[in-house]
């Protein structure tokens, strides 16, 4: 099993302390809702976030958006040995079951994550698909009860894709951690919470070209594609 935690990730409700600037009352007000309902994103408030504290790592929904799809839509995941869990930039965790089928628009993914910020768990209705809760990354790790726990990141020691994945299938319940912020590095507790950091390339690669290499070594290294190729032979 891998537990893959998006770290740090921009996403988050439109902060209090700019919910009377113009830019966000325009565009709360286009999708009828109070600002504090809607989620911060760069693309509509980039004026008024300019004024918000680490403002450059904050309000990129997008790179969760298309995190989460990378991660679901593996075979690893499918083959119910993947666990994604997104912690984000306001401390909360979103706990993902792997059954879940993304919206593949953002604006519907926006909407789903503003009702979830709201209502702590999304869909009304069983199965429980997403469901947040206000913690911090240490307790989440903590929780977690892993022996191995890899954080990627550019600054880190070079190592291939395949020797990390290689690393991580030898350890139960392994944690990988990738960030969800568009710039900037880990806060440095989240280094000194992991076991080791490496680097995959020598340039910043997104969230999501990191996110679908590593779960594909981790596949590969399982002999995931072998298996489910010959499954598939059987059932013609
Ligand atoms: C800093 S963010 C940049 C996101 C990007 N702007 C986007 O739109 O997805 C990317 C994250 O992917 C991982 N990452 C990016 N490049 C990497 C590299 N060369 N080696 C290891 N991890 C890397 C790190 O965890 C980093 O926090």
């Amino acid at each position: 099993m891998l537990n893959l935690i998006i770290t740090e990730t921009a996403l988050e409700q439109v902060p209090k302390n700019i919910h009377s600037h113009q830019t966000v009352v325009k565009h709360a007000a286009r999708l009828g809702k109070k600002p504090g309902n809607t989620l911060l994103d760069r693309s509509y408030h980039h004026a008024a976030m300019i004024k918000l504290d680490y403002h450059e790592k904050r309000g990129r929904p997008d790179i969760a958006h298309r995190a989460l799809l990378s991660a679901l839509g593996t075979p690893l995941n499918r083959e119910n040995l993947l666990r994604v869990f997104m912690h984000t930039v306001k401390e909360k965790v979103i706990y993902v079951n792997p059954r879940t089928r993304l919206p593949r628009s953002y604006s519907r993914f926006v909407g789903l994550i503003e009702q979830l910020l709201i209502e702590k768990e999304v869909p009304r209705k069983e199965p429980l698909l997403l469901r947040v809760e206000k913690k911090d990354l240490k307790t989440l790790i903590n929780e977690l009860k892993s022996q191995y726990i890899v954080a990627l990141t550019r600054v880190g020691k070079p190592k291939t894709v395949e020797k990390i994945a290689e690393s991580l299938v030898k350890h139960e319940d392994a944690v990988v951690i990738v960030g969800g912020f568009p710039q900037g590095r880990f806060s440095q507790h989240i280094i000194k919470a992991a076991t080791d950091a490496f680097s995959i390339d020598r340039e910043t690669l997104d969230t999501s070209v990191v996110i679908s290499r590593i779960i594909y070594e981790y596949e590969r290294v399982l002999g995931l594609p072998e298996k489910r190729l010959r499954e598939n032979q059987k059932d013609i």
